[in-house]
């Protein structure tokens, strides 16, 4: 989520956050020019930012194997007809191809759970799906019903429910009558939204050609906001994580704010824990409660600042100590936090591992891969005798990209292992953490973050304890390192042609020319672009609205490499921008996209699926599903852009751009429902079902009218007719299976 545009103050979404106030290296500036594309268009340009371009092709490179399966001789991938930009209230896909409404908000996960009456009256969450449908991941059974990996009927999802629509706290769609925003919240409300947050799985089978789920599936299973989950890896048992709730740190409860997905060669989920921060509050008094110790450096840097208040008011709904738990103060008088909840934001911001095949098997938090605002986390290709990487971006205004390497090499026969859990334990608890550095050249360097790393032991700003408190903070640690701000990391994904990591950099409100000359967000090569879109007739969007895709090809080491080359494979934009500064990729209106965030590369066709979570260009279309066939790194040229500066002469700033696409080589696919995000897809084997989440329809709808269906902005699904209500119903999260109506290949 990312809206910041379309709704009043208190529905801004807390993803669009930014706490990273530290000086790491970037280009300096002033500025003078917000360049504005459609202004431009209608000849009224303000000041003026001039873009010159160079050229200089990167040194091409390549090599491929692992290649997906070749075209059959009557396929053509990309060969559908392009979707046009909409705003209808609907799920639009090419002709010739069918999406079908699967599973939604409250659907029943057991046989004895009725039906959802989507009207606030539903109860029993921990046994519907959640809300927010978010990352999915598919896990293949047999008709035995045991772990497949080529069954193409039969198989679980599972999937991330990130969050709920919300204003001034309460989840008003999931209450009669909108809920309670004053505080105390009513436990009764509270109890539903502590629910309809965490993953689930739940089965899906295929009769004839229509697919639906198994009400009644023993693997059907929710983890929620309260469910027990272990903390494995480094940080388990430090004293960063001792809580009431566990004296040893050894385990927590819940998963929150689940965002994008992974899947281990080894066939378990990972789930990326996002915008945790805010669900906590922290009252004023207990910077002076911790006696100012390093612990409040760190919650500030998270995004908790002494008097910062929660998202939903849970807190504030009980004694209970499940209420009581989001109160991240020191209030107790032990010294190492046993006896109150100070310490309980360092066990939110993790990879999740979970069994999706296995409800028996406790979920693990991976501390190894580093705690913050994660998104999906992306294998490099295996090699066996190597070791695994993990890739992974920290999504907020100026953050982080991160890769993971494990220890142990990869052996092939843990593509199948005995015990998922236990092989997960081998690979992701020990390793090493890297953050990433982009230079002007076009390449970067993976920055050990180790306790012995100089930089981070000489930290003054926050000193380290020991490798848990690097590794728990993270951010901190790639700050001590001078790590690259980059423009909101969202999902990562690995081109299974030729092995390089594509990352979807969403937008970034705060990139910068800054009149001061002192700006810490100024535009960079890897996130190169500051200029001004008008949005609908005169709202000024600036900074990098549109945002970006960058990819990188790890150096001769492969998934341990410690250097590596980049590009940008595409710059999101609107087709009638300015070529020279803005519609960098020159993107047709077939093509034009804003605030790429979605990303996976589909194993049967190598198509790059990218979606959109956009607020930018949504006074044109809704969001939206691209499918795309890139190149490779190095594939384009340099280009270089300058920026007018009233002091110290023009800003240049060299960046790489991927070679354009073509119209056979990236077309839009799919458009969601009114104030949608597209986000999460996967799979069956033979790539002809897709699974596409619609998250957050409807989302600009006012809480004030709840009690008027004709204010709702959507009735999706209930339009599709699907669930109750139909063409008045509330609005709802939801997955859709895409099938072609040949029987193809999704994306032929
Ligand atoms: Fe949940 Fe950054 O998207
Ligand atoms: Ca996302
Ligand atoms: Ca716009």
């Amino acid at each position: 989520m990312n809206k910041r545009i379309d709704f009043p103050i208190d529905k801004i979404d807390p993803d669009d956050i930014g706490h990273n106030t530290s000086a790491n290296p970037s280009f300096d500036g002033v500025l003078q020019a917000r360049l504005s594309r459609r202004s431009i268009l209608r000849g009224s340009v303000g000041t003026a930012a001039a873009a010159v371009f160079g050229s200089g092709a990167l040194a091409a490179c390549g090599g491929s194997d692992d290649t997906p399966a070749p075209a059959a001789p009557t396929e053509t991938l990309l060969g559908f007809n392009a979707v046009g930009k909409s705003l209808a209230d609907t799920v639009v896909v090419p002709a010739g191809y069918t999406a079908s409404v699967l599973y939604a908000l409250g659907d029943p996960l057991t046989a004895a759970t009725p039906a959802y009456a989507n009207n606030g009256t539903d109860s029993d969450f921990e046994n519907r799906a959640g809300d927010h449908h978010d990352g999915m991941e598919w896990f293949g059974l047999s008709a035995a019903g045991l772990p497949s990996v080529t069954s193409v009927d039969r198989g679980l999802l599972a999937m991330n429910h990130e969050a709920t629509t919300d204003e001034n706290r309460s989840s008003f769609f999931l209450h009669a009558n909108g809920g309670t925003s004053a505080l105390p919240r009513p436990a009764a409300e509270v109890d539903k939204e502590l629910a309809i947050h965490g993953v689930s799985v739940v089965e899906v089978r295929k009769t004839g050609a229509a697919w639906a789920t198994v009400q009644a599936s023993a693997f059907n299973r929710r983890l929620t906001t309260l469910t027990e989950i272990d903390i494995a890896g480094p940080a388990a048992g430090n004293a960063l994580m001792v809580t009431r709730f566990s004296t040893t740190g050894t385990k927590t409860r819940g998963t929150l704010n689940n965002c994008g997905t992974g899947k281990t060669p080894w066939g378990t989920l990972l789930t990326g824990e996002e915008n945790w921060a805010g669900y906590f509050t922290r009252p004023v008094g207990d910077n002076a409660a911790r006696a100012n110790d390093k612990s409040v450096t760190a919650l500030n840097r998270y995004g908790r600042a002494e008097g910062a208040a929660s998202r939903h008011g849970w807190e504030s709904a009980g004694a209970d100590d499940k209420y009581a738990r989001w109160i991240n103060a020191r209030t107790g008088v032990s010294v190492d936090g046993s006896d109150d909840y100070r310490n309980e934001l360092n066990g939110m911001g993790y990879i999740v591992e979970i069994d999706a095949y296995d409800k028996t098997k406790v979920a693990k938090k991976r501390t190894g891969l580093g705690r913050f605002a994660h998104e999906s986390a992306a294998f490099g290709r295996l090699t066996a005798g190597q070791p695994v990487a993990v890739y992974q971006g920290d999504d907020s205004r100026g953050e982080y990209i991160y890769k993971w390497v494990s220890t142990a090499n990869w052996d092939a026969a843990d593509a199948n292992p005995a015990d998922r859990m236990a092989t997960g334990d081998k690979y992701l608890d020990a390793g090493k953490l890297y953050v990433a550095t982009f230079a002007a050249d076009g390449t970067g360097q993976w920055v050990e973050l180790s306790i012995t790393t100089p930089a981070i032991a000489a930290y003054a700003t926050y000193p380290f304890a020991d490798q848990a408190d690097v590794l728990v903070n993270a951010r901190l640690a790639a700050d001590a390192v001078g790590a690259t701000k980059m423009d909101r990391p969202e999902w990562c994904s690995t081109n299974p042609a030729n092995g390089e990591i594509y990352f979807a950099l969403t937008n970034n409100s705060n990139r910068r020319v800054e009149p001061s000359g002192s700006s810490q967000m100024a535009p960079d090569s890897a996130n190169p672009r500051v200029y001004t879109d008008i949005k609908g007739t005169s709202t000024s969007q600036q900074g990098n609205p549109n945002g970006h895709i960058l990819r990188i090809k790890e150096g001769a080491a492969g998934s341990a490499a410690i250097s590596f080359t980049w590009d940008v494979y595409l710059f999101g934009a609107e087709s009638s921008a300015s070529p020279g500064a803005v519609n960098l990729s020159n993107l047709t209106g077939d093509q034009d996209f804003s605030s790429p965030d979605g990303l996976a590369f589909s194993p049967s066709t190598g198509i790059c699926w990218i979606q959109t979570d956009d607020g930018a260009f949504t006074d044109v279309t809704n969001c939206m599903m691209l499918a795309a066939l890139p190149g490779q790194v190095g594939d384009g040229e340099k280009k270089t852009l300058t920026y007018s500066r009233t002091v110290g002469g023009p800003l240049t700033v060299d960046t790489y751009v991927g070679k354009p696409a073509t119209a056979n080589t990236l077309k839009r696919f799919l458009v969601g429902p009114v104030a949608c995000e597209i986000t999460g897809l996967c799979e069956t084997p033979d790539g002809k079902a897709l699974f596409v989440n619609i998250q957050h329809p409807g989302e600009s709808t006012s809480q004030a009218n709840i009690g008027d269906p004709t204010r709702y902005t959507s009735h999706w699904p209930g339009n599709a007719g699907y669930g109750a209500g139909g063409a008045a119903a509330r609005p709802r999260s939801a997955t859709v299976v895409i099938t072609k109506n040949d029987g193809g290949r999704i994306g032929s």
